[in-house]
């Protein structure tokens, strides 16, 4: 058996896993969420994980009833009791159970949900293409919360104009991907939005920048107006699941000359090997 989740203190099979009704992460989409991956039971970037669920939880004054060493041991239980080489970690917190009310209750038990699936490393850099979509987003993008209807939504439109992805646009500047983050390559050097209320705080978009750093590549986290796009020579997307991503063409627009996206490749091989050490 590996469908072994964790949920308010118990070890279950994920058809046994359940919550109320009434929990504020049903009833209101309050909760917080991340997304992490796991190789031979090593619970990659954890920190970094941790440290944005806090701050959402800040935000969403949401009370963590466990120190991070806490949480690294739920989650290495899950991963142990479950037998999957390379696997994604999910976690939730919400408020628990409350009687409905839109203000924040005063006294509450959260709900802490883990699961793990099996996951395959990509092995080369993956090409998609993309359609740009009007940011029709909340202003607290920034809080990685489960509220994530738009993403959805933005993903399904991308999937039915046949590409895999959306990427975000407001009032004529670049946020991000309906669940990546953006960098626009140059010749000399590479863009990507600057952190706010509109983007998330990706670990993986930390990862790149770290080693862009270390390659000594100039980039520049800034105002990106939209029409940069068409004048890349590389636009990549970023995430804990997919690494580094390339795109081929968004709305059937080639970016670049479609074919090429060497520091793509770059990226993803420096990548690869951060993830096993
Ligand atoms: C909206 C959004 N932006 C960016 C990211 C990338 O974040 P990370 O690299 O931490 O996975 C995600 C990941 O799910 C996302 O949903």
């Amino acid at each position: 058996m590996n469908d072994i989740c964790y949920l308010n203190g118990e070890f279950l099979s994920l058809a046994d896993a359940k919550i109320s009704v009434l929990d504020r992460g049903f009833i209101f989409g309050e909760g917080l969420y991340e997304v992490m991956t796991a190789v031979e039971c090593n619970l990659l970037h954890y920190k970094n994980h941790f440290k944005r669920l806090r701050d959402g939880a800040k935000d969403m004054q949401l009370e963590i009833p466990f120190s991070d060493s806490e949480l690294y041991c739920l989650i290495n239980e899950v991963l142990a009791r479950n037998h999957f080489a390379c696997c994604s970690v999910y976690l939730q917190f919400t408020k628990g159970p409350a009687p409905r009310n839109h203000f924040y209750p005063s006294e509450y038990v959260p709900t802490l949900f883990i699961m793990t699936s099996p996951f395959k490393m990509p092995s080369c850099l993956d090409v998609v293409n993309a359609i740009l979509l009007k940011d029709i987003r909340w202003q607290k993008c920034n809080v990685k919360s489960t509220s994530l209807y738009a993403n959805t939504w933005a993903k399904t439109m991308a999937k039915t104009s046949g590409g895999e992805e959306a990427i975000f646009e407001r009032e004529g500047i670049l946020t991000e991907g309906a669940t990546s983050n953006l960098f626009l390559v140059y010749e000399d050097r590479v863009l990507t939005p600057k952190e706010n209320e509109f983007i998330l705080s990706g670990v993986t978009r930390e990862l790149v920048l770290e080693i862009l750093r270390r390659k000594n590549i100039n980039y520049e986290e800034t105002v990106i107006p939209t029409d940069s796009l068409w004048r890349a020579d590389e636009v990549l997307l970023t995430s804990t699941t997919k690494g580094v991503v390339a795109v081929k063409a968004i709305n059937g627009k080639p970016i670049g000359n479609g074919k090429n996206f060497n520091l793509g490749v770059e990226i993803f091989e420096a990548m690869k090997a951060l993830s096993f050490t």
